[in-house]
């Protein structure tokens, strides 16, 4: 029987990963060449330095995929790859990659939104039932998406102003985290009180909406404010008031469109998707919705990684979308809005 086997390339930001993955579903290797140290001593990821790595990274990457999943080339049926959003130097890494493998060995092309990936990364725990919910949170994204069926993601939210990692990653720095902080802080939420309140930004507004700037300053005034007069803080209690501030809004949202749209499973996806906080939360406000079922994306897959491009770019595979060698690096590039979310708004 012919195997359907993707190579898959993600070098949206951060990370230069390959995988092999079998029918959309089973990863046969998925090696991510992490940067974080390059990037950690500028608190953040620098795009020029980025895609040095990349170009230094991928075809070992490449390499190491096909070994480990023990194929060649010529048992691949099709190359996926992140076309955006993302960093457009880093992207255009991976998409020429792509392109390249794709034209030496003749294999259809699949462009893959690095966002329809996060999602698909929780088909490696169970298929997506349709209609489905996406609660997206990432570095870059925070965003509700509604996906009617296969191949159709459509935004009834998002954030208007910071993502909710960047706002972890910002509030951590404050606190002498290392970037990307939300792990740390995740932890030390767990080991104190929300003693500080925070606000909730647009947390009772009719919109599908979130905020987290406001949040994030409020935050960051609290902590200088008493180093200016001398006085510490306990860290803890600030991780933990953060993070319920954080989770009250995400899973209050996600409990009004789950309301809103009638559906068979709520998907939580991206980086963020990692913290034990919102999983748990989440999982608590499901019980008041029995026919919906919650699929987590498994938490070695919610950073960014080759293996869910690959699961996205299956389905692509099927309806037959595939690029050609004009395919470009789109570093903007966004679902659409469903359109009556749009003119509620
Ligand atoms: O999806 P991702 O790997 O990259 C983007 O596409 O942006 O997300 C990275 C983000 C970082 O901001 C990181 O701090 C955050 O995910 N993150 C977490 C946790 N683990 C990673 N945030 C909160 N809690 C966590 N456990
Ligand atoms: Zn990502």
């Amino acid at each position: 029987m012919e195997r359907n086997l993707i190579l898959a390339f993600e070098s949206s930001c951060d990370e230069t990963s390959v995988a092999v993955v079998e029918d959309g579903k089973t990863i046969l290797s998925n090696i991510v060449a992490t940067q974080i140290k390059s990037h950690q001593r500028f608190g953040g990821v620098v795009p020029e330095v980025a895609s040095r790595h990349h170009i230094e990274q991928i075809t070992a990457c490449i390499d190491l995929a096909l070994s480990e999943a023990q194929v060649t080339y010529d048992d691949l049926s099709a190359v996926a790859v992140t076309y955006g959003p993302g960093l457009v130097g880093a992207l255009l890494i991976g998409v020429t990659a792509a392109k390249t493998v794709a034209y030496a060995h003749q294999l259809p092309l699949i462009p893959v939104n690095h966002m329809a990936g996060h999602i698909y990364a929780a088909r490696y725990v169970a298929p997506i039932e349709f209609p489905a919910l996406a609660l997206l949170v990432s570095g870059g994204h925070t965003e509700l998406v509604y996906l009617a069926e296969p191949g159709q993601f459509e935004i009834i939210g998002e954030t208007r102003d910071d993502a909710a990692g960047e706002a972890y990653d910002k509030i951590g720095r404050v606190l002498g985290i290392n970037y990307p902080a939300g792990k740390e802080v995740d932890r030390l939420a767990h080991l104190g009180k929300d003693n500080f309140h925070f606000p909730r930004a647009m947390d009772k507004d009719d919109s599908f909406d979130f905020s987290f700037s406001g949040l994030k300053s409020a935050f960051i005034n609290t902590v200088h404010h008493a180093d200016q007069i001398g006085e510490t803080l306990n860290r803890e209690d600030l991780a933990a008031s953060f993070q319920q501030a954080v989770v009250d809004v995400l899973a209050d949202k996600t409990v009004r469109a789950l309301k809103a749209f009638p559906v068979k499973q709520l998907i939580l996806a991206g980086g963020v998707a990692a913290n034990q906080g919102l999983r748990d939360r989440l999982t608590t406000e499901l019980t008041q919705f029995p026919d919906v079922t919650f699929l987590k994306a498994p938490i070695k897959l919610c950073g960014d990684n080759a293996a869910m491009i690959g699961a996205a770019g299956y389905v692509s595979y099927q309806l037959n979308q595939f690029g050609d060698a004009g395919l470009n690096a789109d570093p903007s590039l966004e679902f659409d809005w469903l359109e009556t979310t749009q003119a509620n708004a």
